[in-house]
């Protein structure tokens, strides 16, 4: 039956996803997997963050292509539209009107504090432009407006996490409550997978051949598999052991995570068989586990019309959350109420 309460059941958890690339291995095992675990307990939003994306340079029509490949991505490793509200961020602009108010209410030492934009300023000499300062306004915005109780992050981004929070704060103490406070959500541990060309760093999209994605096909995946960087020492024997075989320990957690197994267990299965056995099987493990990922993007991505169904979708359902929060806001802070 519809739950046509005005509280909602169930907690809201939000995320935004930047639409920088392909997911690859490290993405899925490390969160995406986890994410669809969470769709029975929460309500769970999840958006392309286009206006995110814009604070570094884009080409559009890439953006566009990577915007929509990355929805459809999303869906085949198994986050249902049907029960996850799914959206694009520029389609529903409460984000950019909250996001300027919110501006309002962000110090310039607060922002001036990120790494983030320390990092992607270095990164970014000739482009500092001042969407890269404000950016965590912005998602502040993103999070405050769904009042989401979680937000699922990496380490990368807790310290946005804490700037939320304290704008929330400050706002709530100045007009009475009108944001909830939301929490970081630690969740069960995803795997943090290791590039195979240099396990001692994070797998990342910018190191291709270290790098699987979920779109690649089978022989590329096995090719990356058997020239995965295995350790030196003599021993060639499937053991973990994060500092002295960071390779073997890498390939260990990848082929955990695909099949369930212990490093007991695995240990046992490739007892005296060395690595020139341990990483085809991973490969192929890997192959198997990704095979229908590929197969149903694939698919989705040539049925258009479904695809702009759930963003259409999405975004109207997004909207609805997004105008009430702003309309509050918009009144707490003074403005005129809108006659039409
Ligand atoms: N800043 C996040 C990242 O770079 C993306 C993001 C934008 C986000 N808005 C968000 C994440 C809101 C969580 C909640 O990965």
């Amino acid at each position: 039956m519809e739950n046509t309460q005005a509280v909602p059941a169930k907690k809201i958890m939000l995320s935004g996803i930047q639409p920088s690339g392909d997911l690859h291995l490290g993405n899925y095992l490390g969160a995406v997997k986890n994410w669809t675990e969470l769709t029975d307990e929460f309500d769970c939003y999840y958006f392309m963050a286009d206006l995110h994306s814009i604070t570094v340079r884009q080409n559009p029509a890439e953006l566009r292509r990577r915007t929509v490949n990355q929805l459809a991505q999303y869906i085949a490793c198994g986050i249902d539209p049907e029960k996850n509200t799914l959206f694009i961020q520029s389609h529903v602009h409460e984000h950019a009107e909250l996001g300027w108010i919110l501006n309002c209410y962000t110090m310039f030492g607060e922002l001036s504090r990120m790494t983030q934009f320390k990092d992607k300023s270095a990164k970014n000499a000739e482009n500092i432009n001042g969407g890269l300062f404000t950016y965590p306004s912005l998602m502040a915005a993103d999070i405050l407006l769904y009042q989401a109780d979680f937000i699922p992050v990496g380490e990368d981004q807790k310290q946005h996490c804490e700037l939320t929070r304290d704008i929330a704060v400050r706002f709530n103490n100045i007009y009475g409550e009108t944001f909830k406070v939301p929490e970081p959500y630690i969740s069960k541990v995803g795997a943090r997978i290791m590039s195979l060309g240099n396990p001692t760093s994070k797998m990342s999209k910018s190191d291709p051949n270290g790098c699987v994605f979920l779109m690649d096909k089978p022989d590329d995946i096995a090719r990356k598999f058997k020239r995965a960087v295995t350790d030196s020492d003599t021993e060639n024997c499937v053991h973990y052991d994060v500092s002295n075989k960071p390779g073997v320990s890498n390939l260990m957690s990848i082929y955990s995570s695909v099949t369930g197994k212990t490093f007991d267990e695995i240990e046992k299965e490739f007892d005296g068989q060395g690595y020139g056995v341990f990483k085809p099987a991973v490969g192929d493990a890997v192959i198997e586990m990704l095979r229908p990922i590929r197969e149903e993007s694939e698919r989705i991505l040539a049925d258009k019309a479904y695809l702009k169904d759930v963003y259409t979708q999405g975004a109207q359902k997004a909207s609805a959350m997004a105008r009430r929060t702003l309309r509050k806001v918009y009144k707490r802070v003074g403005f005129v109420e809108k006659p039409f």
